[in-house]
């Protein structure tokens, strides 16, 4: 059985327990792994994800009220109630319900149906790993609720801002839209090259004779809010001392001649982001010619901007960027991934370098005195879409 069927059947089986019944509609939507293009994506520039073959998986069946019930089936079967006939308020901050409330207020927000429904939530995106699990549960309730209200054809950019707009109103966090895009257009063999601008999507054919690996550095991620949070102040304050609408019409030239009476944090910021929009489309030229060393070296690059300029690593995390450059070599190339301060690292590699790389890799924790930490080889994968039942 795959991941997926296995996810699958424990959600489906889920459903029957606490419903008695089938349900009609089943969801499903990917998590994400950044390849390059960190922190730019609210900065109107550029990223490029892929999706994971990892995810969530939502079964719902229509009721005839207006009320939602849905059971977490991760959370011991936890179950919340609520009616879509009166204004959705959000829970405490940090409580699951946020992320499904805010699906349903956010759907509303944006014109689209929302009935009542009986629903199974229940995912495989390894929790706290910067693997955006939250994206990928926003992204599935949307496209859930949609096809459950007849909606077979809902706009996957769409579906992707009610997502977000559920982040920023009900979970509490002011991410961009890179996490929720690659969820909702994820595509097999694919990274995605995107333009935060234009909302565009451009699929750049990922080599088949290399492989993505992401390992988790141990570290959970700490004040990572409140960092995100500071770090987008300091692009805007940049963006105005530029006099530009974001940091994305900022040149390499513009960024140097007007860098006098810029604090020199909010400079490097800036910096950070103006290398890393070019580095991106660099990068996605460089995976289009199956260019491993140039990617490689954007990806190397990528990290020392972030940890020095965008400072949003943690030494942990750059230890082991440290060990996977120096056994992979000139052959490919590793960085942190996502918001920063823990979470993942990801490498792009030859397939054939792998094995040589996990040992490497126990050495490296053995050395550490730690577990050996989850490591998935990884593929571009489909992105979200709904399952026969
Ligand atoms: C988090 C956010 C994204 C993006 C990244 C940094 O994952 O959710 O929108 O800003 O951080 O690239």
């Amino acid at each position: 059985m795959t991941p997926l069927e296995v996810l699958s059947r424990r959600t489906i089986q889920a459903f029957r327990r606490a419903y008695g019944r089938e349900p009609t509609t089943v969801a499903f939507a990917p998590g994400r792994v950044n390849l390059i293009g960190e922190h730019t994506d609210y900065n109107d520039g550029f990223a490029m994800p892929c999706a994971l073959e990892c995810g969530t998986l939502v079964a719902l069946a229509p009721r005839d009220d207006h009320l939602i019930v849905a059971q977490a089936v991760d959370l011991g079967g936890e179950k919340c109630e609520f009616s879509v006939n009166t204004p959705i308020v959000p829970m405490p901050a940090g409580h699951w319900q946020n992320h499904l409330r805010g699906v349903a207020a956010g759907l509303l927000q944006f014109g689209l149906p929302v009935a009542g429904a009986n629903l199974a939530i229940s995912g495989d995106v390894p929790q706290g790993a910067g693997l955006s699990s939250s994206a990928s549960l926003g992204v599935a309730l949307g496209l859930g609720f949609t096809a459950l209200a007849g909606e077979q054809t809902s706009d996957r950019r769409t579906l992707a801002q009610v997502a977000q707009w559920s982040e920023h109103h009900f979970v509490g966090c002011a991410c961009g839209l890179m996490d929720q895009i690659a969820s909702a257009f994820g595509q097999q063999d694919s990274a995605l090259l995107l333009d935060c601008r234009a909302l565009t999507v451009e699929p750049v054919y990922f080599p088949a004779d290399a492989s993505i690996l992401i390992v988790q550095s141990g570290v959970v991620r700490e004040l990572a809010d409140s960092a995100y949070n500071e770090r987008r102040a300091q692009c805007a304050s940049a963006a105005s001392h530029y006099e530009v609408s974001a940091l994305r019409d900022l040149d390499p030239q513009l960024l140097e001649a007007k860098r006098f009476e810029l604090d020199d944090k909010v400079y490097r910021r800036a910096r950070h982001v103006v290398t890393e929009n070019v580095r991106t489309v660099d990068a996605a030229r460089a995976i289009a010619q199956g260019d491993l060393v140039a990617l490689g070296n954007a990806m190397r690059a990528s990290h020392h901007s972030l940890k020095n300029d965008f400072e949003v690593s943690v030494p942990a995390v750059d230890a082991l960027v440290d060990c996977l450059n120096l056994v992979i070599g000139s052959e490919g190339g590793a960085r942190m991934t996502g918001g920063g301060f823990g979470g993942c690292v990801v490498a792009a590699l030859p397939i054939d370098k792998i094995e040589t790389v996990e040992r490497a890799l126990g050495a490296f924790w053995q050395a550490k005195g730690m577990p050996p930490q989850l490591s998935i080889v990884a593929r571009p994968s489909a992105g979200a879409r709904l399952l026969s039942v």
